[in-house]
């Protein structure tokens, strides 16, 4: 934006400091705006003023410390008057009736909690994904009393590269009329160098979710060519590496499921509000179903080989590679699969430091394991040395791994006298 247009936004809400809300609170604390960040949980506002995130982002401590420190950047429990507020507060999914509704418990009260402090001309962002329709029925609901602006603009950064996307990304963003995406455009335009598009908003929700459909169901496709592979004796990995050196085909990997916040969520959306939705549906069963196919392959090794009180070494819990997220993590849906069938597990996963099941250091995690199940791509798991390699193999009672995510440097593996099983490897016979 021209530095010398005066702004007709000057101070803004942040509602929902997590993934989301506090890099953007920070940005527009960096680029001049007076930002108040809000979030009901009292420890995440404490360790945002203390310094201690507990959110593991490249470059993030630097721009929320720089932010706060400018004094541009204040934050606390509760909102307060601003000419626009955005609001960052998550919208899970929850199932009534074995159907799936996005619950949107959260941003009703978010709304709810900043309805007293709105004023005509105010502005509403809702960047959480949220159903097609959403942001025109809570416009619908506000603007009876006060007559003010509202648009959605969706997040669509990459976990990992948050404060690069931020800038670079095209923003997409979607007013209930003309003048609030104006209005909105203003705000972002203060960061972004990405082109910034203009529609209207229930265009701008199908967008978001599209977009994370599109992911799903490419990963969907992945995951059963890798099931069929297994069957006729192919190598997933290599027929898709070659499948893709077509010009116009982009098949994504497969693996032991979809997690994260987003791309195993939103799907849902699309499915709550259309019959039509069946392909999506489906793609979203299928990857849902992945863990329990992965576990299928280990019971049917363990069983195969006859080993008895089996231990299996986890390796990775997080959602995706080299990141500390383990929401909807397919990990967690392996981990509690084999214990209910009574075998003892293991995990190690170098990012993340805090999990709903104890965590262990490399070397416990493996001692005395029969088989290491990878579930997460780290770029650690893709590094391993072979003294580190060698050492593992030492410290295991039966010494097979099953790598879900192709990462593993296998003939490393292979040469220290690993057995290693390839998720929708057909050929890696014994
Ligand atoms: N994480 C991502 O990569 C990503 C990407 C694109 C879109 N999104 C969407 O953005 C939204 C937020 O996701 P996130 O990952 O930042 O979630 P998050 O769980 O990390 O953060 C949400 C924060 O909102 C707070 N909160 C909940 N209710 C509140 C309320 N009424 N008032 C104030 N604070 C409240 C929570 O305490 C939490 O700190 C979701 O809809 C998500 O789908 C996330």
């Amino acid at each position: 934006m021209d530095n010398n247009v005066e702004r007709r936004v000057k101070k803004i809400c942040v509602v929902g400091l997590g993934y989301i809300g506090l890099p953007t609170a920070s940005m527009l604390a960096n680029h001049g705006y007076n930002v108040v960040g809000v979030d009901v949980d009292r420890d995440r506002v404490r360790s945002i003023e203390e310094g201690n995130l507990n959110i593991v982002e490249p470059g993030l401590k630097t721009l929320v410390s720089g932010a706060i420190n400018s004094g541009n950047l204040r934050v606390k429990t509760t909102p307060e008057d601003a000419d626009a507020y955005i609001i960052c507060v998550p919208t899970p999914v929850k199932w009534e009736d074995n159907a799936p509704r996005c619950d949107l418990s959260y941003i009703y009260s978010a709304i709810e909690s900043i309805k007293p402090h709105l004023r005509d001309g105010n502005l509403i962002i809702i960047e959480s994904t949220v159903p097609p329709k959403t942001t025109e029925s809570i416009y619908r609901y506000l603007n009876n009393s006060r007559k003010i602006y509202m648009a959605y603009c969706p997040e669509r950064v990459l976990p990992g590269k948050i404060l690069k996307e931020l800038v670079e990304n095209d923003r997409i963003i979607g007013g209930v009329n003309r003048e609030s995406a104006e209005l909105a455009k203003e705000i972002y335009s203060s960061f972004v160098d990405g082109n910034i598009y203009l529609t209207d908003s229930t265009t701008a929700e199908m967008v978001k979710l599209m977009e994370n459909t599109y992911r799903d169901v490419n990963i969907a496709l992945a995951n059963e060519f890798a099931k069929i592979c297994e069957e006729i004796n192919v190598n997933v990995w290599e027929a898709i590496d070659l499948a893709n050196r077509h010009p116009r085909v982009n098949i994504l990997n497969p693996g032991p499921g979809v997690g994260g916040h987003c791309i195993s969520v939103d799907p849902w959306f699309i499915v709550e509000v259309s019959k039509n939705a069946k392909l999506i549906r489906s793609a979203r069963e299928l990857n849902d179903s992945m863990p329990y196919y992965v576990c299928n392959l280990l019971c049917k090794e363990l069983k195969r080989r006859k080993i008895e009180d089996p231990k299996v070494a986890i390796f990775g819990v997080a959602y995706k590679g080299n990141v500390e997220d383990t929401r909807e993590s397919p990990g967690k849906k392996v981990i509690k699969y084999l214990i209910s069938k009574g075998i003892s597990v293991s995990i190690y996963d170098p990012y993340v430091k805090t999990f709903e099941y104890p965590l262990e250091s490399l070397k416990d995690c493996v001692k005395n394991a029969d088989v290491i199940l990878v579930i997460t791509d780290h770029e650690d798991f893709k590094n391993f040395k072979e003294d580190e390699v060698r050492e593992i193999y030492y410290l295991m009672r039966n010494k097979i791994v099953i790598d879900t995510r192709n990462v593993l440097n296998q003939d490393l593996w292979r040469n220290v006298g690993f057995y290693v099983k390839l998720l929708g490897d057909g050929k890696c016979k014994l």
